[in-house]
């Protein structure tokens, strides 16, 4: 694999594959890796022949009061994880390689609707600042295709906006969440939790999975279940941020006659924010 950090370094190499006739997969990521990138990329590897994977930490999409500071920079354990999965080219940009005339004035993508709500109201700008940097990265790599995680459902949801909205000849892939074995969905941020706080952690995927089963049944009083759930995330030790049932295509607030839902939810456990989601077809046992 090799790591470029150059956006003429990454064309070049991009340029070269296209050249010879190989389809280019793209993973955009934050670095601090586990199996869940593992997982995209391993995708990557078996629907494309090339495959680029971006590390950089995204300023333009963290809040003053948020960890960008903090967040787990771990170049070296993340080259040999891609190396393993079948990434052949590791895109890590410095900020001003990114943003060289600064953020300030930069060009913003904006994606109305789906970014309002959920992680759009709690993280003011947050998906303004994923839109912009997908945008650049997809831009800079002009990839065929494009995979992410599923755990970043509205995130997700975002892309595929921006990428049906500009006219991108991108294909996105969604991939299902990796979990741990008692359910935690796997997160960089994971690696913030105390012993404790890991402990209690999985509440959060289990009361999705009680109101998913409660909603399959037939009840269909989705303030009733978000507030069973919630006592569960308080005895847990979690502070709410929001906990919605949503119609899962288009992330408006779901009706009782919806068949496509997500359960989607976000909360602090000490100073770290979680957030899980579950979706389901209320047609399908899937
Ligand atoms: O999901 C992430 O890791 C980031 O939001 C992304 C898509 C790489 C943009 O910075």
């Amino acid at each position: 694999m090799n790591t470029v950090k150059s956006v003429r370094e990454l064309r070049a190499a991009v340029a070269q594959a296209r050249a010879e006739g190989k389809q280019i997969a793209f993973v955009p990521t934050m670095g601090n890796l586990h199996a869940g990138h593992a997982a995209l990329v391993e995708k990557a590897a078996q629907r494309a022949d090339f495959v680029v994977a971006s590390i950089f930490v995204n300023p333009l999409q963290f809040g003053p009061s948020e960890d960008l500071d903090k967040y787990p920079r771990t170049l070296l354990a993340d080259q040999e994880k891609l190396v393993e999965a079948g990434c052949h080219l590791l895109f890590t940009p410095d900020v001003e390689e990114m943003y060289p005339h600064g953020m300030e004035g930069q060009t913003r993508v904006s994606v109305p609707g789906v970014s309002e709500g959920l992680c759009g109201a709690s993280r003011p700008g947050h998906f303004e600042g994923v839109a912009t940097v997908v945008s650049k990265l997809f831009n800079m790599v002009q990839p065929d295709l494009a995979i992410f995680g599923q755990k970043d459902f509205q995130q997700l949801a975002v892309i595929r906006t921006l990428v049906r909205d500009l006219n991108m000849p991108i294909q996105i892939i969604g991939e299902p969440t990796v979990r741990a074995e008692d359910g935690l969905a796997l997160s960089s941020r994971n690696g913030y939790l105390n012993a404790e706080q890991r402990e209690a952690a999985p509440v959060l995927y289990r009361s999705l999975q009680d109101m998913a089963t409660a909603i399959r049944a037939g009840e269909r009083n989705y303030s009733k279940l978000v507030a069973t759930a919630q006592q569960q995330h308080d005895a847990a030790g979690f502070r709410p941020d929001y906990l919605e049932v949503r119609e899962s295509n288009n992330l408006r607030p779901a009706t009782a006659d919806d068949q496509q839902l997500v359960i989607l939810v976000a909360a602090y456990i000490g100073n770290t924010r979680l957030i899980d989601n579950l979706a389901f077809d209320l047609n399908t046992s899937a």
